[in-house]
């Protein structure tokens, strides 16, 4: 989500929280000790137990948390009909939505149009194993590309290094470098991986068990983000010496 005022990327990376390791029973606040702990969005793993192998939560619960915070929810659909929900899921207060490109792909280009139609950031992720390439259809219609470094399902997996060091820099340059779209990485998400995320040119990372495990979750926040920043500008500084 480009920032409302320039339209540009925002400067530093953004932390995203996952709430899918936080206390279920207590989610409101989780998600307020999340936003005192400096997050900068809140990421909502949405699961069908189809399109993954695991549950989670609905928009239903999505309406009742957004009472909890003013951070922008980024929902991330796991779900094998995001195009029967996208409404619900607008209507419960979603800031932007992104879905798989491996679903059924008929439903793909309406949803993201009726995402940005109601004034929503539209995105599209890739599993581990899909090309980019299977976002060419749909790069008009993108805000956001979610490169997943885990296989979706499960929080506190282990981070697949092979896939941020080839996918993150691809799917940055592929998308519009200048332009407002950003990169979010989703999966592993902690200060050990936040330096390889950073160099890729990521925008927002997402970090759950990292953050819900951590002694002080604003210092793995702050942390996080401060790797992967002075990365990502090294790295952007390295490309303009190249040229
Ligand atoms: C996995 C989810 C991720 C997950 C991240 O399918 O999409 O958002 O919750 O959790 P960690 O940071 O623990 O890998
Ligand atoms: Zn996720």
């Amino acid at each position: 989500m480009s920032d409302p005022v320039t339209g540009r990327r925002p400067a530093g990376v953004l932390v995203a929280v996952s709430i899918l390791d936080a206390d279920q029973a207590a989610l409101g606040d989780e998600i307020r000790r999340a936003e005192a702990a400096g997050a900068d969005r809140i990421h909502l793993d949405v699961m069908d137990g189809h399109f993954v192998p695991n549950i989670t939560f609905g928009w239903k619960t999505i309406e009742a948390i957004r009472r909890a915070t003013t951070l922008p929810f980024d929902a991330h659909l796991m779900i094998s009909e995001p195009g029967r929900w996208t409404t619900a899921f607008l209507d419960a207060g979603c800031d932007s939505i992104t879905f798989h490109v491996e679903v059924d792909a008929p439903q793909i280009h309406p949803a993201l149009v009726r995402i940005r139609e109601a004034g929503r950031s539209a995105g599209l992720s890739v599993k581990p194993g899909t090309p980019l390439a299977a976002l060419d259809a749909y790069r008009d219609l993108l805000d956001i590309v979610l490169v997943m470094t885990v296989e979706p399902g499960f929080g506190g997996q282990a981070f697949m290094w092979d896939v941020a060091e080839t996918k993150l820099a691809a799917a940055r340059a592929w998308l519009d470098p200048a332009g407002a779209s950003e990169v979010q990485v989703d999966g592993g998400g902690r200060a050990e991986t936040a330096e390889v995320i950073g160099r890729g040119g990521t925008d927002v990372i997402v970090a759950g068990s990292a953050l819900y495990r951590a002694a002080d979750m604003a210092v793995e926040v702050e942390r996080i983000r401060a790797i992967a920043g002075a990365a990502r500008t090294a790295a952007a500084g390295a490309r303009r010496t190249a040229g």
